[in-house]
Parts: structure tokens; sequence; C-alpha cells
């Protein structure tokens, strides 16, 4: 490969960016930017680094990969309540993997920062009327008016004060205890939860009462837990703005002085629609420290991933990348298999994730974008298979979901149908699993985790 010019954190800004607003006014953004470059960091490195490490024992089969969280947050739904409701899901979700799937789980949110979405078109018709595309509450409004369209550099140090409390709760919730396995009722859901998972709680019950009998359990061990931060690399002079030197950091003898870290999230990753080689995405994410997911579906080549992880980790760092596959039910069978074999003939250790979500949207009569559970379940069962019939193994999957009960996609066991949709449809963009039809689809992972 051809050096590569030096990277810094705005070597981007020479490179063609998609996705990215016009702000009317420079000035304004460069002020934003200014005050973000001054504000403390969400995350420190050291949690970075740990993260790294947790993925590369998920891509070396000894740990599973759980991340997710809503399509785009809203600043709105910055509350106690829908905070500890994404953590308790997760949790739940965790519990059932490690306990039924027997695999210790990496849990990584798509949370406190998933603030900014790519958009097919620069412009969308509300009630005929052609306005400025809604890209998160990063960029501007949800509001179907021409004001709250608008571009506002604002909105950027607004996602950062979101993102720190949204952070802070979680912080806080776990350092007090709130992901306690003695005390798994505090993340009980507003969903009564089934049998199944009563009895998952109480065979752990038992394992730790004879594990403490035994005296065996270290103090903090199971008090406290790890959980990371994850969103889209998408507004590059946002990243930009929390990116940060670190003397000392990345990893022994390969960086020298130090490294880039972005200290707004644990992991970033880079979306379907900005995975260009030639384009400023990938320029940005190649220069930092961080874990990165690829987003890999219809549009991917096996060979242009293959570049991409020459770019993105010519070092072969454990952990470095996720390649999280999304090519929807009907497109695995066929297109996974030579990414697989791709992958395998440049000699890469990855750890391999399925979003089974992104593949398999559709749009129901009345306008409504919905998923069926089993297109969900489908995917990420032929993703297992594909993988083993392959020689690789799935270390991951990637959902879209909230603890509360709405009513976005159809099916599960006790699942909405197509005509309960619009009783509780709350996402502001893609639909996601509601608390039972997460909780339900961990018992059916962890199945297949067993083989
Ligand atoms: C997403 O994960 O929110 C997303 C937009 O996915 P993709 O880039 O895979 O379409
Ligand atoms: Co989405």
């Amino acid at each position: 490969m051809a050096k590569l010019p030096t990277w810094n954190p705005h070597s981007w800004q020479a490179l063609p960016a998609s996705q990215q607003p016009a702000y009317p006014n420079p000035s304004e953004v460069e002020q934003a930017l200014a005050q973000l470059r001054r504000l403390p960091p969400l995350v420190v490195p050291e949690e970075v680094d740990r993260l790294q490490n947790l993925l590369a024992e998920a891509a070396a089969g000894k740990r599973f990969l759980l991340q997710g969280g809503d399509c785009a947050e809203q600043f709105k739904d910055c509350t106690a309540e829908a905070i500890a409701d994404k953590l308790r899901v997760l949790l739940q979700m965790s519990v059932v993997l490690t306990h039924s799937g027997r695999r210790p789980v990496v849990r990584v949110g798509r949370i406190a920062g998933q603030y900014a979405k790519p958009r097919s078109s620069d412009l969308e018709k509300v009630r005929g009327v052609a306005l400025p595309s809604y890209r998160g509450d990063l960029v501007n409004g949800v509001a179907a008016t021409e004001a709250a369209r608008r571009a506002d550099p604002q909105r950027m140090v607004e996602a950062y004060f979101h993102a720190s409390a949204t952070l802070n709760h979680l912080r806080a919730l776990i350092e007090g205890g709130f992901a306690d396995l003695h005390h798994p009722e505090r993340w009980e859901l507003h969903q009564p939860s089934t049998k199944a998972y009563q009895a998952v709680l109480e065979q752990v019950k038992e394992s730790l009462d004879f594990l403490s009998a035994l005296g065996n359990l270290e103090r903090g061990a199971l008090e406290r837990i790890d959980f990371f931060t994850s969103h889209e690399a998408l507004l590059l002079a946002y990243e930009e703005a929390l990116t940060r030197w670190v003397p000392g950091g990345g990893r022994p003898g390969e960086l020298g002085r130090g490294a880039h870290y972005n200290l707004g999230a644990h992991m970033l990753w880079v979306g379907e629609r900005t995975r260009t080689l030639e384009g400023a995405h990938l320029e940005y994410l190649r220069g930092i420290a961080n874990p990165i997911g690829v987003k890999v579906g219809p549009s991917a080549t096996p060979d242009g991933l293959v570049k991409i992880l020459d770019l993105l980790d010519p070092l072969q760092r454990p952990g470095r990348i996720t390649l999280i596959t999304r090519f929807g039910v009907d497109g695995i069978q066929e297109a996974l298999p030579p990414f697989i074999r791709a992958v395998k003939r440049a000699g890469r250790q990855v750890l391999w994730s399925c979003d089974p979500m992104h593949g398999n949207g559709i749009k129901t009569e009345s306008g409504l974008k919905t998923r069926h559970f089993e297109a969900i379940l489908g995917e990420l069962r032929k993703a297992f298979e594909i993988h083993r019939e392959h020689g690789s193994h799935l270390g991951g999957v990637h959902f879209e979901l909230t603890g509360e009960a709405v009513t976005e996609c159809i099916g599960g066991s006790s699942g909405p149908s197509e005509a309960d949709l619009p009783r509780a449809y709350e996402s502001g963009c893609d639909p996601r699993l509601n608390g039972q039809q997460s909780l339900e689809m961990a018992f059916l992972i962890a199945g297949m985790l067993r083989g």
C-alpha cells in the first residue's frame, strides 16, 4: 500500500466527507467547537484500552459482545427512567447470555452520544413540503418546520452535555449497586418477566449462595460490572473536538510516545453510508486508538473490506476491529461467506458481530417502519451457522432496542401485531425491540451459543 500522508485529528478535512450538515454560519461552528475542545473528556483512555482487551477476548471466542440501544437517542429522552430502562434490558440480556449461553458478556450501549443519523437524501417531504432531513439531535430538530430543521452548531455542545448527563447517570447506577447480581429485582422491566427468566435468576441466585458458602467470592466482583458506550462516528467536526492526545497512550512499542483517543465514547463505528476508502470518515478513524466497528452491508465488497482493514488496522491489534454485518435475512446466505473467506485469506483476526436490524427493515401499508422478530432471529441463526460452516465464529450481536414497552417491531411470543404498532410507537428513527422482545431474543441467542 502506498504510504499515507501523516494523520492528525483534522486530516479528514482534506477528504470528501459525506453526510455532513451545511451550517449557515462558520463562526458559530468554530465557537461551539472551541467550547467542546476545552471541556473535559467523557471517558478515559484506560477504559478504552480495557474495552479493546475485552473485544480481543471476544474475537478469540472467550467472550460475547452485546451492543445495543436506540437507533437515535433524542435529548428529550435523557431522563432517569429511560436511561435506567436501557441499562436494565442490557443487564437482563447479559445475565441470560452469560448463564444460559455460558459466555461472559461485554456490554456496549448505543448510548451517551448516539445523536447523529445518516440520511439517504438531504431533503425530505413532509405533508407535501420539502424540508431539510432530520439528521439527529446533534444536528437539527425533528419537528417538521424550516426553523427546527436548520443545522445548529450549538447542538454539538448540547449533545456533549446530554451525553455527559447520560453517562453520569449510568456510572452512578452501576457504582451504586444497580447492577448487583444479588439484587436483580432492581432491573425488573415494566413488563412482567417470563418464567424462563425467573428460572435463570433462581439458578444464578443458587450459584451465588453456593459460591459465597465456599467463601469464594471476591468482594466487588458481582456488585460491579463493565459497561461501555458507543456511537456512530458521523459528524466529524464533533468527533475531532473530542479527540485528545494522550501521552503514553496506545499499545506499548507501537505508537511510541502516545496516541490520540476519541474520548467522547469508548467505541466508535463507521456506518454503511460513510465507509468509503477515500473518504473522510475512515481517514478520521484510522488515527484514533479506540476500538472501531465497521458496518458491512450490501454496498461492501470483500476486497474493499480487506483494504479497509489494512487502512484502519495496519498493525493488526487484537480487539481493534469489530465487523458488524447487516445483510438481512434474505441476503446473508449469499453475501457473508465471501467476506469471511477474504478476511481469512488476509490472515486477519477480527471480531465478527451481526446487526440483524438494518437489513430487515420494512414499511407497513400505513407507512410505519417496522421489523419482524422472525426476520431478526432468522438472520442471527444464519450468521451463527455460516460462521461455523466457514471455520469462523460469531462473537457478538448489535441491536436497536429499548427496555420500554414500545410497539415498534412485530412478533415474538407476546409481541405486537401489525395492528398494534401505532399504540406505543415512539422511535424518532428506526423501530426497536422492546424489553420483552429483547429478553426473548437473548434466550434464543443463548441457545445458539450453546450450539
Ligand atoms: C445504524 O446503526 O444506526 C445505521 C444507520 O446502520 P447502517 O450504517 O448499518 O445502515
Ligand atoms: Co437504525
